[in-house]
This record gives C-alpha cells, structure tokens and sequence, in this order.
C-alpha cells in the first residue's frame, strides 16, 4: 500500500499518515520500504483490537490484507469506527472465502494455512462482517477475481462512519489517514 500513499501525498493533497504493524521485523520492513518511497508515516508497535490513537483521529482508515488474521474481528472493527471521525471513510482490501470447488479445498487447507501463514483465515466472509456493523453505511463494494486459489478473491470497498445528530459536516479535506502498512 505504500507507493499508492506516496503516489497520493505527492499529489494536491496533504496527508499524515500514521500505521500499526504488530510485528518487529515486518514493522522494519515497513519502514524500510516508506524511506526508499520518501513517505513521511509514523509507524507504531500495536494491535487492531486496541489501536493507540484517540477517539475521532482519522478521516481515513485503511486495512489491506489484515483482517483475515485478526482474531477477534468484531473488536477490530469497532476500534476502526471509535478512531475514525463522524463521517469518515473505511477503506478495505481483503480476500475472502470463494465459492464451488474452490471454497471446499480452502477448507481442506485451512487448519494448516492457519499454522503457517501467520493466523490468516482462508474462509472468512470479512466484508459480511463490515456490512453488520450499524455505525457504517456501504458506499462501495467491488468483488475482484484475483488472487490464485486458495488466497482468492478479494473485495475491495469503502464504508463511510455515519454523522452522529448534532454534527456540522466539516470540510472534506483528507488530513489524517491512519493506514496499514
Ligand atoms: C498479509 S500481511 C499484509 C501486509 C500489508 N498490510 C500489505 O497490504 O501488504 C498481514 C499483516 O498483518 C499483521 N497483523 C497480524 N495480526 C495483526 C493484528 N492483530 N493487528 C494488526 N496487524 C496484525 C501482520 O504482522 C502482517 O504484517
């Protein structure tokens, strides 16, 4: 995801970007690869189910590849909705469970994809999950046949935060974007 942010701060808009990455040594990649890019992202140690931020940050919020091995998906997603603010948007990229053959050998694969890839789930229907969740209305969906079996498909989307009652909508400038790497 990187080079995309790069690419975007570069252009007319001006960001911050802030991430979480749990891991020591992917968390050194990550910034490895932001100063190769030259963008400018404060990379934190933390975890999706408490992320170090305070509530109403973010008019951004990104995932990409990461909630398939969340544990615990629903706290995830609720401390996405707590830092974004009223009106922000929820961007995702995530694979999915597939259907037909496909689905039947990601359930084969499964137990043992699990133990080697890190925690990542091959059959969950994350973005299934995303739609429950009250204080998000679906803008966007998109189901892209990409991928090869079994880390196939994927879905990308946007979500929007809902204005509470009393709210001004403010300006739509993009400032903060709180992104994984
Ligand atoms: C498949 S990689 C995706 C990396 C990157 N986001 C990308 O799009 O290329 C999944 C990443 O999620 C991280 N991760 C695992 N469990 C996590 C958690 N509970 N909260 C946040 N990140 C987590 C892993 O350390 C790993 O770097």
């Amino acid at each position: 995801m990187f080079p995309y942010f790069a690419e975007a701060v570069s252009s007319e808009y001006f960001f911050d970007v802030s991430a979480i990455e749990p891991d020591p040594h992917m968390r050194k990649q990550a910034q490895n690869r932001a100063e190769r890019l030259d963008l400018d992202v404060e990379i934190r140690s933390g975890v999706a189910k408490s992320l170090p931020y305070a509530d109403d940050s973010f008019d951004i919020v990104i995932a990409s590849m990461v909630f398939c091995t969340i544990p615990n998906v629903e706290t995830a997603i609720n401390e996405v909705v707590r830092v974004l603010k009223p009106g922000g948007e929820f961007r995702f990229l995530e694979h999915l469970a597939d259907d037909g053959w496909r689905r039947r050998l990601q359930g084969v694969l499964a137990p043992l994809w699990k133990t080697v890839a890190g925690g990542c789930h091959l059959t969950r229907r994350t973005p299934s999950l995303f739609a429950q969740v009250e204080e998000l209305d679906i803008v966007e969906l998109e189901r892209m046949s990409i991928g090869v079996t079994p880390v196939r498909p994927f879905v990308r989307g946007r979500l929007v935060h809902r204005r509470r009652e009393g709210l001004v909508r403010g300006s739509t400038a993009i400032k903060n974007a709180f992104v994984k790497p």
